[in-house]
């Protein structure tokens, strides 16, 4: 989605901004762009595609040495109107007095740009962000002259929807205004001026002293100061956060991407979201709020999250027999859920910024429930908003594909599947011990598949040609299969299936052919034998099989045309250790196509629009 980068202060303003940009790359973007202010005026640099052709327009414009103070940037993710120089940010009033920056949607820009046209506003753009730039300077000039932040506060109140905003003024090169509401934004606090940004990745190279803005606040960003204000203009007074991840976190740091980097960060990563819950082998959670009764589990996400939600799911019924529901976020918001305050809300998110799940969470607390979030990054809106908050310790995850903060959020949705259970004696403070041994030995046991990736990328090697790849399994398997299927689609462009075992028959099994790949994690031995006959009947029209078995499971390796043996992990925690390899694959398959494997078209990390 889209970024924005902001600086004013005593350092090269060109620098600031690019490294900035660069550092949100990871979001996802199909432009770039900058504004500053150079003698009084401002100026824009802005390109369709990627921030190198941005780089290159700044270089032929010969800036160096000039004295700029102060300048806001974007990486714009097209939303309305197709990627191109004129769409992309910043946009300019009509007399190029104002430069503004969005994230977001305003969703009344069409009735604005009705009213702006006649004023006389001419449009350059397809965008909803250029109205924003034109309502400021109407209120600049007519309503409130020389008074940027009155300007700004007159343009919000007139806004429907969502926004990040940063604007630029020409007349006032002394400081630049900072706006949001449901789209995040932070404020760096650096010693020799101040930044605003998307995210805290972006401020890495800068500051780790961080201001997080709350809905509806708006900030004066000066050099030397920064001032807050709510949503009726009081002052507001909050404690800088100190990150504490450092800039290496974010950086390849030997990898050739950052998606390998982060597959390899998972022992690590689920250790440490494990040990940070652990105490002296029991559970040390923090206080959760369940409710009393546990009447039902709903848990609530997208995309990768969901497919931990699907895990959840199994793991919670068999181990509390409470029923659970998993929704997606963008369904369960327009579909008048049932709950009530017995209901137990887990909302699951790395960013925690995704706006479907923050929006299903506020509609969850508003019928009751009572919302406990598993969450990645520490300040984000979920985390802020959520009555209790599970943090997972995966690190920032720059790749779009998502798979550290997978590993991370199953860790913790195991330790809270078994706290539920010990309250709701389920299982004994023992048994619980001995569940919390076996998921300790698993970062071990992921280390081993990532020793033998030799594998896997010899297996991509010789099927990244495919032109449809179907992955199926039963139980956790078939949860598992859905996150594969998804990883595989997202990075390497194959198209992909994942079906329960026994479903295949019921209609999809018609596009099996000779040849086609099926991959079948295979780790439940319960559900094995039908497992076997499922693969039979796919081998039968053709099909070529992959198995990702546990050796207690091996038996089935005599219907696969592949196997890759896993270490022997307990069947109830095998999700964490199985999904490895699958990741793995599509890594390579990626790749193998030679594709931008931690940018993958048409997608953004941190989705931030309905
Ligand atoms: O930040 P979130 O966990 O809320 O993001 C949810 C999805 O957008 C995300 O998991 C997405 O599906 C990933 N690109 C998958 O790899």
């Amino acid at each position: 989605m889209c970024g924005i980068v902001g600086y004013i202060g005593s350092r090269p303003v060109l620098p600031v901004l690019l490294d900035g940009l660069a550092r949100l790359e990871y979001r996802g973007y199909d432009s770039a762009g900058i504004a500053f202010i150079l003698r009084g005026q401002i100026r824009i640099c802005k390109k369709k595609g990627r921030l190198a052709q941005l780089e290159q327009a700044l270089a032929a414009a010969d800036l160096a040495g000039e004295p700029i103070r102060v300048g806001i940037g974007h990486t714009r993710w097209a939303t309305h109107g197709a990627p191109s120089d004129e769409n992309s940010h910043p946009h300019l009033s009509a007399n190029g007095r104002i430069a503004v920056v969005h994230n977001g949607i305003i969703e009344n820009y069409i009735d604005l740009k009705r009213y702006l046209c006649a004023q006389g506003c001419c449009f350059h753009s397809e965008t909803d962000t250029e109205v924003v730039a034109h309502l400021v300077d109407l209120h600049y000039e007519r309503d409130c002259p020389g008074d940027l932040m009155a300007a700004v506060c007159l343009t919000l109140a007139e806004l429907e929807g969502s926004y990040a905003l940063g604007v630029l003024c020409a007349d006032q090169p002394d400081r630049f205004i900072a706006a949001r509401k449901d789209s995040p934004l932070v404020i760096g606090l650096g010693e020799d001026g101040h930044f605003i940004a998307s995210d805290i990745p972006a401020l890495l190279g800068q500051t780790r002293r961080v201001l997080i803005m709350e809905d509806r606040e708006v900030a004066v960003i000066e050099r030397q100061r920064v001032q807050l204000f709510d949503a009726l203009g009081r002052p507001v007074c909050r404690e800088p956060l100190q990150v504490q991840w450092d800039s290496t976190a974010a950086e390849k740091g030997g990898y050739k991407h950052f998606m390998m980097k982060e597959i390899f960060e998972e022992p690590r990563a689920v250790r440490d979201t494990l040990t940070r819950h652990i105490r002296r082998g029991a559970l040390d959670l923090p206080a959760i709020g369940w409710p009393r009764p546990v009447r039902q589990v709903c848990i609530v996400a997208c995309g990768t999250a969901y497919h931990a939600g699907m895990v959840a799911k199994i793991v919670i019924e068999q181990l509390c027999r409470v029923p659970v529901v998993v929704d997606i976020a963008s369904e369960f918001r327009y579909r008048d859920p049932i709950l009530d305050d017995e209901t137990m809300v887990i909302i699951i998110s790395q960013s925690g910024e995704t706006l479907d799940t923050l929006a299903a969470m506020r509609e969850a607390r508003s019928r009751g429930g009572h919302i406990l979030a598993v969450v990645n990054v520490v300040g984000s809106s979920i985390a802020r908003e959520a009555a209790a908050v599970l943090f997972t310790a995966a690190g920032p995850e720059i790749a779009v594909a998502s798979t550290k903060a997978y590993s991370t959020q199953l860790a913790a949705l195991y330790l809270l599947a078994f706290s539920l259970a010990q309250r709701l004696n389920r299982m004994t403070a023992a048994e619980v011990g001995e569940k919390i041994d076996a998921l300790l030995a698993v970062p071990a046991m992921i280390d081993s598949v990532l020793a033998s990736q030799a594998e896997i990328q010899r297996f991509a090697a010789a099927h990244f040609n495919a032109h449809s790849i179907f992955f199926m399994g039963r139980g956790l398997d078939y949860a598992l299969a859905m996150e594969a299927s998804l990883k595989l689609k997202e990075i390497s462009y194959i198209h992909s299936e994942a079906y329960a075992g026994g479903e295949l028959k019921h209609g999809t099994i018609a596009l099996i052919e000779p040849g086609t790949l099926v991959i079948c994690p295979l780790t439940q031995p319960a559900l094995l034998d039908k497992m076997i006959s499922n693969i039979r009947e796919v081998k039968a029209r053709g099909a070529l099989i992959l198995g990702i078995l546990t050796p207690s499971c091996r038996k089935a390796a005599d219907v696969c045309d592949a196997v890759f043996m896993l270490p022997d992990v307990p069947p109830l925690l095998a999700p964490l250790v199985a999904v490895t390899p699958t990741q793995l694959f599509a890594y390579y398959m990626s790749l193998n196509k030679g594709l931008d494997v931690d940018k993958p078209r048409n997608l953004a990390k941190s989705v931030t629009v309905e």
